[in-house]
């Protein structure tokens, strides 16, 4: 009985786990340009970095149109965890503009870390961007 119990039991398992797996992923949302572009709009990225995001006010300024999302999103999320010396990226301007801008305001009407959801539309917004500094097919 017992060795029944258990053939029976181990395919049931296998078909829990392989529901699991096929579950579709409800954490991260697709990126969503427009969204992005409300975003960078709200946010007036383009006070340093200008408005079509590749004529910054100051040549130590980086051009962002064009450039790859993936390497957009990441810096942004880098400048978010600045203090972490492992991953974050040391930027006293860009942690502001990324955790406390004051354009993006909390229900308490203080301004409030953009989520990483609005950090992955921005990133889209801005790659979608006609840009000179890669070349895409
Ligand atoms: C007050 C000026 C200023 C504003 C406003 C500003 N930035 Fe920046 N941004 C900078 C500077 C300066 C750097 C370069 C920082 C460094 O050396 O890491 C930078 C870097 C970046 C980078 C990294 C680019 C790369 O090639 O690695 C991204 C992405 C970026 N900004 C996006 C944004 C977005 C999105 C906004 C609006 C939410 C914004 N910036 C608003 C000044 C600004």
């Amino acid at each position: 009985m017992t060795t029944l119990n258990t053939l029976c039991r181990a395919p049931r398992a296998f078909v829990l786990a392989a529901a699991v797996l096929a579950a579709p992923v409800t954490g991260a949302q697709a990126a969503d340009i427009a969204a992005g572009k409300a975003l960078v709009e709200k946010a007036n990225c383009a006070a340093c970095h200008g408005a079509d995001m590749k004529t910054p006010i100051a040549p130590e300024y980086p051009k962002l149109a064009g450039q790859h999302e993936s390497y957009l999103y990441h810096a942004l999320v880098a400048y978010q965890i600045s203090g972490n010396p492992q991953v974050g990226r040391a930027n006293a301007i860009m942690q502001g503009q990324v955790n406390a801008n004051p354009g993006i305001v909390g229900k308490d009407g203080k301004p409030r870390p953009f989520t990483r959801q609005e950090l992955r539309d921005m990133a889209a917004y801005i790659s979608s961007l006609r840009g000179d500094l890669v070349l895409k097919k």
